[in-house]
Protein backbone atom coordinates (compact mmCIF):
# COMPACT_ATOMS: atom_id res chain seq x y z
CA UNK A 1 0.00 0.00 0.00
CA UNK A 2 1.27 3.04 -0.61
CA UNK A 3 2.12 5.96 2.00
CA UNK A 4 2.01 3.16 4.41
CA UNK A 5 4.84 2.99 6.55
CA UNK A 6 5.19 -0.66 9.33
CA UNK A 7 8.25 0.47 11.27
CA UNK A 8 10.61 -2.68 11.99
CA UNK A 9 13.12 -1.49 14.28
CA UNK A 10 14.12 -3.95 16.91
CA UNK A 11 14.07 -1.36 20.10
CA UNK A 12 10.48 -0.09 18.77
CA UNK A 13 9.38 -3.61 18.52
CA UNK A 14 10.66 -4.55 22.11
CA UNK A 15 9.33 -1.39 23.45
CA UNK A 16 5.84 -2.32 22.33
CA UNK A 17 6.14 -5.86 23.51
CA UNK A 18 6.73 -4.27 26.97
CA UNK A 19 3.33 -2.27 26.43
CA UNK A 20 1.50 -5.51 25.69
CA UNK A 21 2.48 -7.02 29.19
CA UNK A 22 -0.68 -6.34 31.17
CA UNK A 23 2.14 -6.84 34.22
CA UNK A 24 3.00 -2.85 32.66
CA UNK A 25 2.24 -0.46 35.47
CA UNK A 26 1.00 3.27 34.39
CA UNK A 27 4.18 5.03 35.03
CA UNK A 28 6.14 2.42 32.64
CA UNK A 29 3.48 2.28 30.32
CA UNK A 30 3.56 6.36 29.98
CA UNK A 31 7.37 6.13 29.09
CA UNK A 32 7.29 3.35 26.71
CA UNK A 33 4.34 5.64 24.88
CA UNK A 34 6.74 8.40 24.74
CA UNK A 35 9.80 6.79 23.81
CA UNK A 36 7.95 4.65 20.88
CA UNK A 37 6.54 8.47 20.01
CA UNK A 38 10.37 9.83 19.70
CA UNK A 39 11.54 6.62 17.42
CA UNK A 40 8.50 7.05 15.32
CA UNK A 41 8.78 10.05 15.38
CA UNK A 42 12.33 9.71 13.85
CA UNK A 43 10.84 8.30 10.73
CA UNK A 44 7.58 10.34 10.11
CA UNK A 45 9.69 13.50 10.00
CA UNK A 46 12.52 12.12 7.60
CA UNK A 47 11.36 13.93 5.04
CA UNK A 48 11.47 17.89 6.82
CA UNK A 49 13.37 20.17 4.26
CA UNK A 50 16.58 21.59 5.53
CA UNK A 51 18.05 24.37 4.03
CA UNK A 52 22.32 25.24 4.41
CA UNK A 53 22.98 27.82 6.67
CA UNK A 54 26.37 29.69 7.73
CA UNK A 55 28.09 28.50 10.83
CA UNK A 56 31.20 29.83 12.76
CA UNK A 57 32.49 26.74 14.36
CA UNK A 58 35.64 27.18 16.87
CA UNK A 59 37.85 25.83 13.76
CA UNK A 60 36.43 27.53 10.47
CA UNK A 61 33.09 28.72 9.00
CA UNK A 62 30.86 26.00 7.19
CA UNK A 63 27.70 25.75 5.34
CA UNK A 64 25.84 22.86 6.81
CA UNK A 65 21.60 22.32 7.07
CA UNK A 66 19.53 22.55 9.19
CA UNK A 67 15.50 22.52 9.41
CA UNK A 68 13.99 24.78 7.10
CA UNK A 69 10.97 27.28 8.55
CA UNK A 70 8.51 24.77 7.42
CA UNK A 71 5.65 24.93 9.98
CA UNK A 72 4.66 21.87 12.20
CA UNK A 73 1.70 20.78 14.15
CA UNK A 74 1.39 17.91 16.29
CA UNK A 75 -2.61 16.88 16.72
CA UNK A 76 -3.14 14.27 19.43
CA UNK A 77 -6.51 12.65 19.45
CA UNK A 78 -7.63 12.94 22.95
CA UNK A 79 -7.24 11.42 25.24
CA UNK A 80 -4.71 8.34 24.51
CA UNK A 81 -2.95 10.55 21.73
CA UNK A 82 -1.41 13.06 24.39
CA UNK A 83 0.29 10.24 25.82
CA UNK A 84 2.82 10.65 22.23
CA UNK A 85 3.09 14.39 22.55
CA UNK A 86 6.04 14.50 24.59
CA UNK A 87 8.09 12.12 22.41
CA UNK A 88 7.55 14.30 19.18
CA UNK A 89 8.28 17.78 20.98
CA UNK A 90 11.46 16.36 22.43
CA UNK A 91 12.43 16.31 19.10
CA UNK A 92 10.88 19.17 17.67
CA UNK A 93 9.91 21.43 20.45
CA UNK A 94 9.19 24.46 18.41
CA UNK A 95 5.78 22.26 16.85
CA UNK A 96 2.34 23.67 17.76
CA UNK A 97 -0.09 21.40 18.93
CA UNK A 98 -3.96 21.15 18.39
CA UNK A 99 -6.36 18.57 20.23
CA UNK A 100 -8.73 16.91 18.83
CA UNK A 101 -11.15 15.32 21.44
CA UNK A 102 -13.08 12.31 20.19
CA UNK A 103 -14.25 9.03 22.29
CA UNK A 104 -15.36 5.58 20.98
CA UNK A 105 -19.13 4.75 21.73
CA UNK A 106 -19.22 1.85 23.42
CA UNK A 107 -21.79 -0.30 21.51
CA UNK A 108 -21.69 1.22 18.07
CA UNK A 109 -17.84 1.87 18.42
CA UNK A 110 -18.77 5.11 16.22
CA UNK A 111 -16.37 7.79 17.22
CA UNK A 112 -18.05 11.07 19.01
CA UNK A 113 -16.46 14.17 18.44
CA UNK A 114 -16.62 17.08 21.29
CA UNK A 115 -13.36 18.64 20.78
CA UNK A 116 -11.07 20.46 18.13
CA UNK A 117 -8.38 23.68 18.60
CA UNK A 118 -5.51 23.93 15.69
CA UNK A 119 -3.07 26.02 15.48
CA UNK A 120 -3.20 28.58 12.62
CA UNK A 121 -2.29 28.60 9.72
CA UNK A 122 -3.47 25.14 9.45
CA UNK A 123 -3.14 24.98 5.66
CA UNK A 124 0.65 25.84 5.94
CA UNK A 125 1.34 23.40 8.25
CA UNK A 126 2.76 19.75 7.97
CA UNK A 127 0.29 17.85 10.52
CA UNK A 128 1.27 14.73 12.34
CA UNK A 129 -1.82 13.48 13.66
CA UNK A 130 -1.13 11.02 16.93
CA UNK A 131 -3.24 7.98 18.45
CA UNK A 132 -1.67 5.14 19.63
CA UNK A 133 -4.71 2.85 18.37
CA UNK A 134 -5.67 2.57 15.11
CA UNK A 135 -8.65 -0.09 15.36
CA UNK A 136 -11.85 0.28 13.40
CA UNK A 137 -10.50 3.36 11.84
CA UNK A 138 -13.30 5.57 12.85
CA UNK A 139 -11.58 8.24 15.16
CA UNK A 140 -8.85 8.57 12.47
CA UNK A 141 -11.21 9.30 9.89
CA UNK A 142 -13.29 11.42 11.44
CA UNK A 143 -9.99 13.47 12.95
CA UNK A 144 -8.88 13.38 9.58
CA UNK A 145 -11.96 14.93 7.92
CA UNK A 146 -12.72 17.37 10.25
CA UNK A 147 -8.50 18.74 9.76
CA UNK A 148 -8.92 18.51 6.27
CA UNK A 149 -12.91 20.68 6.41
CA UNK A 150 -10.72 23.59 8.53
CA UNK A 151 -8.16 23.70 5.62
CA UNK A 152 -5.40 20.72 6.75
CA UNK A 153 -3.46 19.80 3.18
CA UNK A 154 0.05 17.92 4.25
CA UNK A 155 -1.24 15.34 7.34
CA UNK A 156 0.57 12.38 8.53
CA UNK A 157 -1.02 10.11 10.68
CA UNK A 158 1.09 7.87 13.43
CA UNK A 159 -0.06 5.35 15.04
CA UNK A 160 1.83 2.70 17.86
CA UNK A 161 -0.46 -0.46 16.86
CA UNK A 162 -3.12 -0.97 14.12
CA UNK A 163 -5.57 -3.90 13.10
CA UNK A 164 -5.94 -4.58 9.51
CA UNK A 165 -9.36 -3.13 9.68
CA UNK A 166 -8.71 0.19 10.75
CA UNK A 167 -5.62 0.35 8.49
CA UNK A 168 -7.63 -0.01 5.42
CA UNK A 169 -10.43 2.21 6.59
CA UNK A 170 -8.04 5.05 7.07
CA UNK A 171 -6.10 4.69 3.86
CA UNK A 172 -9.39 4.30 1.74
CA UNK A 173 -10.74 6.89 2.94
CA UNK A 174 -7.54 9.28 2.88
CA UNK A 175 -4.70 7.41 1.00
CA UNK A 176 -3.12 11.06 0.70
CA UNK A 177 -2.06 10.75 3.68
CA UNK A 178 1.07 8.61 5.12
CA UNK A 179 0.38 6.06 7.96
CA UNK A 180 3.51 5.40 10.06
CA UNK A 181 2.55 2.23 12.22
CA UNK A 182 4.37 0.83 15.29
CA UNK A 183 3.24 -2.88 14.58
CA UNK A 184 -0.03 -4.38 12.41
CA UNK A 185 -1.67 -6.52 14.64
CA UNK A 186 -3.53 -9.61 13.55
CA UNK A 187 -7.51 -8.89 14.16
CA UNK A 188 -10.37 -7.13 16.19
CA UNK A 189 -12.22 -8.92 18.23
CA UNK A 190 -16.50 -8.37 18.77
CA UNK A 191 -15.90 -5.51 21.44
CA UNK A 192 -13.92 -3.17 18.26
CA UNK A 193 -10.29 -4.39 20.51
CA UNK A 194 -7.20 -5.29 18.56
CA UNK A 195 -5.78 -8.40 19.18
CA UNK A 196 -3.15 -9.31 20.32
CA UNK A 197 -3.45 -5.29 21.20
CA UNK A 198 -2.19 -3.79 24.53
CA UNK A 199 -5.94 -3.16 25.63
CA UNK A 200 -7.47 0.05 26.27
CA UNK A 201 -4.46 2.55 25.26
CA UNK A 202 -6.07 5.81 27.54
CA UNK A 203 -6.60 3.96 30.54
CA UNK A 204 -3.17 1.96 30.57
CA UNK A 205 -1.35 5.82 30.24
CA UNK A 206 -3.68 7.76 32.00
CA UNK A 207 -4.60 4.99 35.33
CA UNK A 208 -8.34 5.14 34.92
CA UNK A 209 -10.48 2.22 35.44
C1 LIG B 1 -9.31 4.83 21.64
C2 LIG B 1 -8.02 5.16 20.92
C3 LIG B 1 -8.51 5.74 19.62
C4 LIG B 1 -9.75 4.94 19.36
C5 LIG B 1 -9.44 3.92 18.32
O1 LIG B 1 -9.86 5.96 22.21
O2 LIG B 1 -7.18 6.03 21.63
O3 LIG B 1 -8.81 7.12 19.71
O4 LIG B 1 -10.12 4.31 20.59
O5 LIG B 1 -10.57 3.22 17.97
P1 LIG B 1 -11.20 3.29 16.51
O6 LIG B 1 -10.07 3.15 15.53
O7 LIG B 1 -12.11 2.10 16.51
O8 LIG B 1 -11.92 4.58 16.37
P2 LIG B 1 -11.13 5.89 23.19
O9 LIG B 1 -12.38 6.02 22.40
O10 LIG B 1 -11.01 4.69 24.07
O11 LIG B 1 -11.00 7.23 24.00
P3 LIG B 1 -9.88 7.66 25.07
O12 LIG B 1 -8.59 7.88 24.32
O13 LIG B 1 -10.46 8.92 25.61
O14 LIG B 1 -9.76 6.57 26.10
N1 LIG C 1 -8.89 1.58 21.67
C1 LIG C 1 -7.94 1.10 22.50
O1 LIG C 1 -7.45 1.83 23.36
N2 LIG C 1 -7.58 -0.18 22.35
C2 LIG C 1 -8.08 -0.98 21.40
O2 LIG C 1 -7.68 -2.15 21.30
C3 LIG C 1 -9.07 -0.45 20.54
C4 LIG C 1 -9.46 0.84 20.70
Amino acid sequence: MDNVIILNHPLLKHKISLMRDKATGTNEFRKLVEEVSLLEGYEALSDLPTEDVEIDTPIETCITPMISGRKLAIVPILRAGLGMVPGLLSLCPTAKVGHIGMYRDEETHEPVPYYCKLPKPIEERTIIVLDPMLATGGSAVDAINQIKKLGGKNIKFMCIIAAPEGLEKLHAAHPDVQIYIGNLDRELNSAAYICPGLGDAGDRIFGTK
